[in-house]
């Protein structure tokens, strides 16, 4: 079996795919029904091109607070958000301070993690090997560049963002060669460092994923800080939400999934290893408990309208009135990578 046999089915699955229609939000029908009837004031995180706020609000949000890091997904918000009037209120800012941003308690937060098609489409934002651009990779559009990463990190850092988050298994031979490639002149396009990559992995047979599909997403995750961005923004909503309210979150890959999954059995008191056909355990410590036991995919029909969904996972907890507790991320399974820089 080569490495690119050993691809999760959801990493092949991806990239050879058209890029997710911004009018189709993944999920957003099993995720209004898993936390309905929608009442009060609710906050998504990841408003990209707003259809998870918009559904929120059809389905009787009084309010919804739309928070991206990405400027151009507000810019982009205030058009469509003006004839909601002040049940949309837009923040630029990271899920990560979620809780501070709002201000207020909440009834309800939605996370749709990852890029958005927005994003993926424009060559420009050097998030794509299948178009040639800067390698940039921002989503907040400020911050250290992926160019910046690749050209400065140091090879055994480089190695291990590959490995631990992109699963990739020739992590050392492609941090080796981008450092070897860098020497002669700088990394500066996504087409080169596909390039480089691709020259270090077996050709993909048909139906399998760009070479560079994990390196990239690799490298995306240490650019945004994604998965501390993760295990804070969870923190922060276990802060925020009123007893009662509703935490969403749909993901797009395993390593973000099992992030999400293990932060909901710690927080709800369930053991990671229990068996699955035990009755649920009450703890009443728990600050969560599971509405979603097992994580809910997309059904047949969203697959053939967007068979980008097909990667997608979503998991819903509603909130005790425990006390919120403190999160170190090395416990729900975020990888704790030390970056050094060359010296
Ligand atoms: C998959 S898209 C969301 C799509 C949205 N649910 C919709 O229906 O249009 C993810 C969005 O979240 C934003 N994002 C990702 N991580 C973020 C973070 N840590 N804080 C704030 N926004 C983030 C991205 O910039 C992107 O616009």
């Amino acid at each position: 079996m080569s490495s690119r046999d050993a691809l999760p089915r959801e990493d092949r699955a991806r990239d050879d795919l058209p890029a997710r229609d911004p009018h189709i939000p993944v999920l957003l029908q099993p995720l209004l029904a898993a936390v309905a009837p929608v009442r009060g004031l609710w906050l998504d995180g990841t408003l990209g091109a707003g259809g998870y706020t918009r559904g929120l609000l059809e389905a009787g949000a009084d309010c919804v607070i739309g928070i991206d890091r990405d400027p151009l997904a507000l810019q982009m918000a205030a058009s469509w958000a003006a004839p909601h009037g002040d049940r949309v209120r837009l923040v630029e800012g990271t899920f990560s301070a979620l809780d501070t941003l709002a201000g207020e308690p909440l009834d309800g937060v939605v996370l749709d993690l990852g890029v958005s098609s927005m994003q993926l489409d424009q060559a420009e934002r050097g998030f794509s090997f299948m178009k040639d651009g800067p390698l940039d990779m921002r989503m907040s559009q400020s911050g250290t560049s992926g160019a910046d990463l690749v050209n400065t990190a140091e090879e055994t850092t480089l190695a291990d963002i590959l490995y631990h988050y992109g699963e990739e298994r020739a992590s050392r031979r492609i941090a080796r060669a981008i450092v070897a490639a860098r020497t002669l002149e700088p990394i500066t396009t996504t087409a080169r460092l596909a390039e480089i990559v691709a020259k270090c992995l077996p050709r993909p047979k048909p139906g399998q994923s760009h070479p560079a599909t994990r390196s990239f997403q690799a490298i995306r995750i240490a650019v945004n800080t994604e998965f501390t961005e993760l295990a804070e923004g969870l923190a922060a909503a276990e802060r925020a939400l009123k007893p009662g309210g509703l935490l969403a979150v749909v993901t797009f890959h395993s390593l973000e999934d099992r992030i999400v999954k293990r932060f909901l059995q710690l927080a709800s008191g369930q053991e990671a290893n229990a068996n699955r056909y035990a009755p649920a355990k009450t703890d009443t410590n728990a600050r969560f408990d599971l509405v979603t036991r097992r994580a809910v995919g997309p059904d047949d029909a969203e697959l053939a309208a967007n068979p980008r969904s097909r990667s997608a996972k979503l998991r819903v907890a509603r909130r005790t009135a425990a006390p919120a507790m403190s999160l170190d991320p090395a416990d729900i399974g975020v990888p704790q990578i030390v970056k050094k820089g060359r010296r």
